[in-house]
């Protein structure tokens, strides 16, 4: 699908999203032809930059971030070419009028029918007041669509969001709003959606007749880097839990949607949210969430800092690096099946893995073996590596009935290697395009903190303590207790 003739307005364009993420997206959808010649990019930051400074560091973050080779000069400056700077103080009107006067020249220039998208790659607290000013300096009187696309996180808290909702609803309408939540842009995140519906032997099963538990984990081998000031205050619920964490496993829970349309998926989603079964008191969250904090650690014989040691972050700090929790979907379908969550930095390795754990056969047809029945896996890896695989029993070759786990491998990264879109092309993409399919509707978002603010309170108030685990380690005991308690274990991630 080509994009209609869009202006795209990357707030933040001197930022590290916009470096690492958006140019290199912009320019795949190019050469995929997905993005014609009717487009402009107007990059908006404060500081002053020259046109060749702006298209110098464009041609540096594609080059670096891409998965396209720049393919010569010519066809680089007739990509380049479409890219404009504006140095604006995004709190003086004045700015944004001259905006528009630019704009319309560009517009112009490329023949673009006035829509309109505004990337805000800024800090949530500028959300607001830069749609209002977008409209007060009559960035929205084009003829043609406007779209607001808005990073995380989306408010600290239920009414936080609220608030920010109700400002930003000011100005653009819900349709219009564009919340981004990348796990969505990711190929195997889209793909569950497929391997649930699209298959006659994972739907019949797909219920606690017959999965025992789901384990989702989100393991980042990073610290907090250079965000320290901004993590500090958010932690890993909030940076992972309210937002991926929970629409990885809407997607593994929902009922499958009457069509595939925008619509019907996030209804269905939201469903989800509504049913998970919320802590309310601290006991609850006691007992069904851990959060921890890291220590000092080594890696390959490399020493990795405590979370307190971390630049920008409070010495004293109490934020928590990772999280896991037993999650219930208190439905016809899943009543009674554990969802296990767990998300932290400065974890042994970077991967994204959903697994699902069916119920055991009846043993009795092979008593008397070395090893007891394992129960069969479904994996999903979102990423690095993509793919699926499925843990069957087998007959182990040349014995007489020896039973062994087998795994029958799909590996999509070694079909597609780096060709694999990258998810903020396929979130561009759509947005220009008015598929909101992959974005978060508001009352996703609000349902999500709603949960998520009630066990926010019980550590506020001190329940359960905050445990440590050394970096390079998979979290503190706590972790694996919380799976022991049922009889279950992490399964290792691969
Ligand atoms: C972001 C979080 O949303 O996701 C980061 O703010 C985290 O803290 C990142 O590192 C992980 O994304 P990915 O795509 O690398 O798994």
């Amino acid at each position: 699908l080509q994009t209609p003739g869009t202006a795209f307005f990357i707030f933040g364009a001197t930022g590290d999203l916009a470096h690492r993420k958006l140019y290199p997206a912009i320019y795949s959808l190019y050469r995929e032809g997905k993005i014609a010649e009717d487009f402009a990019v107007i990059g908006v930051a404060r500081r002053p930059r020259t046109p060749e400074q702006f298209r110098s560091d464009l041609r540096e973050s594609i080059t670096e971030f891409c998965r396209y080779k720049i393919k010569d000069e010519e066809e680089w400056n007739r990509f380049a070419e479409h890219f404009e700077y504006k140095s604006l103080d995004i709190n003086n009107l004045d700015g944004y009028v001259e905006l528009k006067q630019h704009t319309e020249a560009l517009e112009q220039k490329f023949n673009i029918p006035g829509n309109r998208l505004f990337y805000l790659a800024l800090a949530p607290e500028l959300f607001s007041s830069v749609s209002l000013n977008l409209k007060k300096g009559g960035m929205l009187d084009s003829e043609g669509w406007h779209r607001l696309v808005i990073e995380k996180p989306f408010g600290y808290d239920l009414p936080s969001a609220e608030k920010l909702n109700a400002e930003l609803n000011e100005v653009f309408k819900e349709e219009e709003i564009y919340r981004i939540d990348h796990y969505l842009g990711k190929e195997m995140v889209q793909n569950i959606e497929v391997i649930r519906f699209a298959n006659a032997f994972f739907e019949p099963l797909w219920n606690n007749k017959h999965i025992s538990n789901v384990q989702i984990t989100l393991s980042e081998t990073v610290g907090v880097e250079e965000r320290g000031g901004y993590y500090d205050h958010a932690g890993a619920l909030r940076d992972m839990g309210q937002n991926h964490m929970l629409q990885m496993l809407t997607m593994i829970a929902m009922e499958p949607p009457s069509r595939l349309l925008a619509e019907d998926i996030r209804d269905e989603k939201v469903k989800v949210l509504r049913s998970l079964r919320h802590y309310n008191t601290n006991e609850e969250v006691g007992e069904n969430v851990v959060r921890a904090q890291y220590t000092g650690g080594e890696k390959g014989g490399k020493k990795l800092p405590g979370y307190r040691e971390e630049d920008k972050v409070d010495p004293n700090s109490n934020t928590e690096t990772y999280f896991a929790a037993r999650l219930f979907v208190d439905n016809f379908r899943w009543a009674g099946v554990p969802f296990y969550i767990r998300t932290g930095k400065r974890l042994p390795v970077k991967t994204t893995e959903v697994v699902v754990e069916f119920k055991n056969m009846p043993n009795n047809v092979y008593l008397g073996q070395k090893h007891s029945l394992e129960p069969n896996l479904l994996v999903i890896r979102v990423n690095p590596m993509e793919g699926i695989y499925i843990k069957i029993n087998a007959k182990n070759p040349g014995t007489e009935s020896e039973i062994k786990p087998t795994a029958m491998e799909f590996c999509q990264s070694c079909l597609v290697g780096i060709n694999s879109p990258e998810a903020y092309e396929r979130l561009l993409h759509d947005a220009a395009n008015g598929d909101s399919t992959y974005f978060t509707r508001w009352d996703e978002v609000a349902t999500a903190w709603s949960f998520i603010d009630k066990i926010a309170k019980a550590w506020k108030e001190g329940t359960p303590k905050l445990e440590t685990y050394p970096a390079g380690t998979w979290g503190p005991q706590a972790t694996h207790d919380l799976l022991a308690k049922d009889g279950f274990r992490w399964w290792p991630v691969n």
